[in-house]
């Protein structure tokens, strides 16, 4: 086995440097087109060739070539309009609200006849999510002059919500999860419910695990309690309903729920779209003009936005529409099988090993950890034949979130060949600490100490991704 990080392709995130020096300066000249695009495709291949091994989880999702240069198609007819004005691009508004009707069909908001639903797009889930938790925060405004609030979030839920309560001023309670199923402790919610609270979390399916809250039992206690209660479907919003569809085991976590307020579900994830898109979805319309944002007095006209984004850009709505029309449902159906097809038969080479344990009972991402070993020697091992998992810290685990670039012929195979090793490789380590495991848990202690020099290194990280080298 290799021992540094340059054995993996990218992992340097100056990895360009040397090839092509730096723009430290507006250049005086321009270069010509053929030299800068020769130039960008040369880096957009070679970090293509790396996923499309099949070995990298999430991220790719449709991970088909011929179907980004269909999107980009798409995406290049308007890639030069905005969104933000309507009275120029009416293709803008049909694209929207064909998405958002699209969306709400999936997710059976016809069953909500109690109330208008609706949505808005924004430009991820985290857009998503803050834009959901916003609504509800001024929903509570509205009704209240109490000026405390509070959210119940399992651990597991996407730190997008801590950005959120972060950003409106709003206090997380977080509920742990049965470490055996992985889900959000119920009874903890039921008991931390109070005059302040006004919003539960639950996820379909969680980053972590890939596993799917109790959304009934959230229902009921939103619905008893007269609180919102919003699902996180980023990542399972558009995969998860195709499965149910498919018979496979997958809980009802949508707008037939009756406590459910708000879902949101990222087109630009298992939706097949283009990076930058997301649906956030409202049981009704009162709760969504929370996210809106006016200012009818501006010098400049009266403005108004949907929500935080100001410009939006058109193309990306052109591209997320193309992708569901050119698939539909039939297209949808049939990715989703592959996926868990695919899923199913990696967990079942995990389950061959009686040293690893699965997270949960997963579907279309699965994460699993040892008690015999620390998982990341797993982690290393894999990451020397290519494979890039993502990794999970208390407990450490690492995930395979399974995509379109896993469903290819021998992927499977290898997984299981190369997982054979791996475990041979990890369980031979002793007491040797695994290299992957510096940020994703292997810092000595939750002690304040150790929690400030982690906030430096994670700000310095940024900082490097951000600066050129020596500033
Ligand atoms: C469950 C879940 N929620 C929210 C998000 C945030 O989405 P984004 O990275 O598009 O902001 C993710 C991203 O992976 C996710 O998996």
């Amino acid at each position: 086995m290799g021992n540094s990080d340059t054995d993996v392709p990218f992992s340097g995130i100056r990895a360009y440097r040397e090839r092509y020096g730096v723009n430290d300066h507006f250049p005086d000249k321009g270069r010509s087109e053929q030299e800068v695009l020769q130039e960008l495709r040369d880096m957009a291949v070679a970090e293509d060739d790396f996923w499309q091994t099949g070995r990298c989880s999430g991220s790719l999702y449709r991970g088909n070539m011929e179907h980004y240069a269909f999107l980009n198609q798409a995406a290049s007819l308007y890639s030069h309009v905005n969104a933000l004005q309507r009275d120029i691009c009416p293709s803008a508004t049909r694209f929207e609200s064909e998405i958002i009707a699209m969306t709400l069909d999936m997710m059976h908001a016809g069953a909500a006849t109690d109330a208008t639903p609706c949505g808005a797009l924004t430009t991820g889930g985290t857009d998503s999510i803050m834009s959901a938790v916003l609504a509800h925060r001024e929903k509570a405004r509205r009704q209240s002059t109490e000026r405390r609030h509070e959210m119940i979030l399992p651990m597991t839920a996407h730190p997008a919500f801590e950005k959120a309560a972060h950003l409106f001023d709003i206090e997380i309670v977080s509920a742990p999860i049965d470490p055996k199923t992985t889900l959000i402790d119920v009874d903890f919610v039921r008991d931390h419910i109070n005059q302040y609270t006004i919003l539960l979390v639950g996820s379909a399916g969680n980053y972590p695990y890939g596993t799917i809250d109790p959304i009934e039992q959230l229902s009921e206690l939103a619905l008893q309690h007269g609180v919102g209660l919003h699902v996180d479907g980023c990542l399972g919003g558009f995969i998860l309903p195709w499965g149910e569809a498919l018979g496979y085991d997958i809980p009802v976590f949508d707008f037939r729920l009756p406590g459910v307020s708000s879902i949101s579900a990222d087109t630009h994830k298992y939706g097949y779209g283009l990076k930058g898109t997301s649906v956030v979805l409202y049981r009704d319309k009162a709760l969504r003009e929370g996210q809106y944002f006016l200012s009818e007095m501006w010098t400049g006209g009266k403005y108004f936005s949907p929500g935080m984004a100001g410009s939006r850009p058109t193309g990306l709505l052109a591209a997320t529409w193309a992708s569901m029309v050119s698939l539909g449902k039939e297209g949808y159906l049939k990715l989703a099988k592959a996926i868990f097809e695919t899923s199913f038969a990696m967990q079942a080479e995990v389950a061959r090993h009686p040293e690893l344990c699965m997270m949960g009972k997963p579907t279309f991402c699965f994460s699993f950890r040892s008690d015999e070993f620390e998982i990341y020697h797993i982690n290393d091992f894999m990451r020397q034949r290519g494979w890039r998992f993502n990794g999970q810290q208390y407990p450490n685990a690492i995930h395979m979130c399974v995509t379109g670039p896993q469903t290819q012929p021998g992927v499977v195979e290898s997984f299981a060949a190369d997982l054979d090793e791996a475990v041979a490789y990890a369980k031979g380590q002793g007491q040797t600490p695994a290299k992957s495991s510096a940020i994703y848990g292997g810092l000595p202690s939750d002690e304040p100490e150790a929690q400030n020099m982690l906030r430096q290194i994670l700000v310095q990280l940024l900082d490097s991704m951000h600066d050129l080298p020596d500033k």
